[in-house]
């Protein structure tokens, strides 16, 4: 029996890029999906190729940026399917400007730490009842930017070492209540990320996308996922640098920081 089979799944930044491929992952093991994000068109497309594959779906438009947005799309969700067996903590945006570039800081340090650590953190808030129903589980995809620095990256590592944080102490609140933490930390994945990553002017940069030649693609992502997620793994790391370079960092940290210059300056 595949282990997402009726289970009710909430992604969140289901839309687009990791989000959308992780849905379609699931939806091949005949999972129920609530899909959330802000673009209703999209996500009504993939609504319905998950229906086509033997899945259910629930697209729930929603800005979660908005604590009650989280809070009612958690709500929906759990009430269409009648349980909440896992809550995939996905929207986010990124940055691509050095610190001492960007023409206001607080302004991109305000919009990363709302989407990528708030939003989480009340959708998480809002699904913990329904989760201690089911024994459920909890994913927060972070980053590998959230265990390193990463030049060009410094309050998007910001929001999520805080986000790792917040998760990491929360799986030991939740010890025998039967939920899970699942942390994820995607190394760099093919999706529109990098071009809608804020630049020095704290707009869109507009272009920058990755070399599919060497970056992961989001199906092998979403495969790494559900199988962490199955198996309720603690953490994923999905590239050998970043498991290394977790390591590596205590014997040598300076080697880790021109690894991660150099994949930045690469982009790959
Ligand atoms: N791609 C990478 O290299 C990489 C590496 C490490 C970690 N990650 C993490 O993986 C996650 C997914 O990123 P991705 O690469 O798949 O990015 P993406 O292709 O840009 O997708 C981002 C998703 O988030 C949604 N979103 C953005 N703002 C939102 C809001 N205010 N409310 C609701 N949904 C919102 C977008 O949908 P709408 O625009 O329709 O709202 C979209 O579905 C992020 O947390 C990112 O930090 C990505």
């Amino acid at each position: 029996m595949p282990p997402f089979k009726d289970r009710a799944v909430l992604i969140t930044g289901a839309s687009e890029g990791i989000g959308r491929a992780l849905a379609l992952e699931l939806a091949r093991q005949g999972a129920w999906l609530g899909l959330v994000a802000r673009n209703q068109g999209r996500l009504e497309e993939l609504a319905r190729e998950c229906e086509g594959m033997g899945a259910r779906a629930l697209v729930l438009t929603a800005d979660v940026t908005d604590p009650i947005a989280c809070h009612q799309a958690v709500e929906a969700c759990a009430a269409h399917f009648g349980r909440l067996d896992a809550l995939v903590n996905n929207a986010g945006d990124s940055m691509w400007a050095t610190f001492e570039s960007l023409e206001d800081p607080s302004a991109v340090a305000g919009h990363l730490l709302k989407l990528n650590f708030l939003s989480a953190m009340e959708c998480t808030r809002a699904a913990l009842p329904h989760l201690r129903r089911t024994k459920g589980l909890l994913v927060a995809v972070a980053s590998v930017a959230g265990f390193s620095g990463i030049p060009t990256r410094t309050l998007y590592a910001a929001s999520k070492h805080a986000m790792v944080g917040f998760f990491e102490s929360l799986r030991v609140e939740l010890l025998g209540s039967g939920v899970d933490v699942s942390i994820i930390a995607p190394d760099f994945v093919v999706t529109g990320l990098h071009k809608r990553a804020l630049g020095a002017d704290g707009l869109p940069l507009g272009g920058g996308t990755l070399d599919p030649r060497h970056v992961m693609g989001v199906e092998e992502c979403a495969q790494l996922m559900v199988k962490a997620m199955a198996k309720r793994q603690r953490l994923l790391i999905t590239s050998t640098r970043g498991k290394l370079g977790r390591w590596l960092r205590l014997l040598a940290p300076r080697l880790v920081d021109g690894i991660a210059r150099r994949a930045v300056e690469k982009r790959r």
